[in-house]
């Protein structure tokens, strides 16, 4: 891979290792606002959720140390909300910004595609970390009540 696209990529991954930093906060701290008679399996699902963006942390972090980079240790914008409903509209807005983010990352691996010796790896995982936002969408939605509206 060129010098250069490699930074990029590099610079990208890094922003997707905040954006997950961000999520798994945001989630954690959501769970602990819900409550009410329905709030358990509503708690539980935030809780899971947060355990996937923790993953995909690790997975960030080991690409990054694999293209020889530095890992963030930053984090993007959290988003304050307070209802049930409020919760789960940001985070479904956030899920959404996180898939076209990691859309961009994806293409720019299949550009590179057979430049470099780590690209199905790449693209293996960053496919990967796409379809467990993907199905946060459609939990999301299942709990808003909307389901199959983002397809
Ligand atoms: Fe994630
Ligand atoms: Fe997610």
């Amino acid at each position: 891979m060129e010098k250069m696209s490699k930074e990029e990529l590099l610079k990208m991954l890094n922003h997707a290792l905040e954006l997950e930093h961000a999520a798994y906060i945001q989630y954690l701290s959501h769970a602990e606002l819900i409550e009410g008679e329905n709030a358990e399996p509503i708690i539980e699902r935030l809780k899971e959720i947060a355990n996937d963006e923790k993953n995909h942390q690790d997975k960030f972090r080991s690409l990054i140390g694999m293209l020889g980079g530095i890992p963030s240790m930053s984090i993007a914008e959290t988003h304050p909300a307070r209802t049930i409903r409020e919760i789960l509209e940001q985070n479904l807005k956030d899920e959404k910004e996180a898939v076209d983010t990691y859309r961009k990352i994806y293409e720019m691996i299949v550009k590179e595609r057979g430049k470099g010796y780590y690209d199905m790896i790449l693209e293996h995982e960053v496919r990967h970390i796409i379809m467990d936002e993907q199905e946060h969408i459609t939990e999301l939605e299942l709990l808003l009540g909307k389901s199959g509206e983002s397809y």
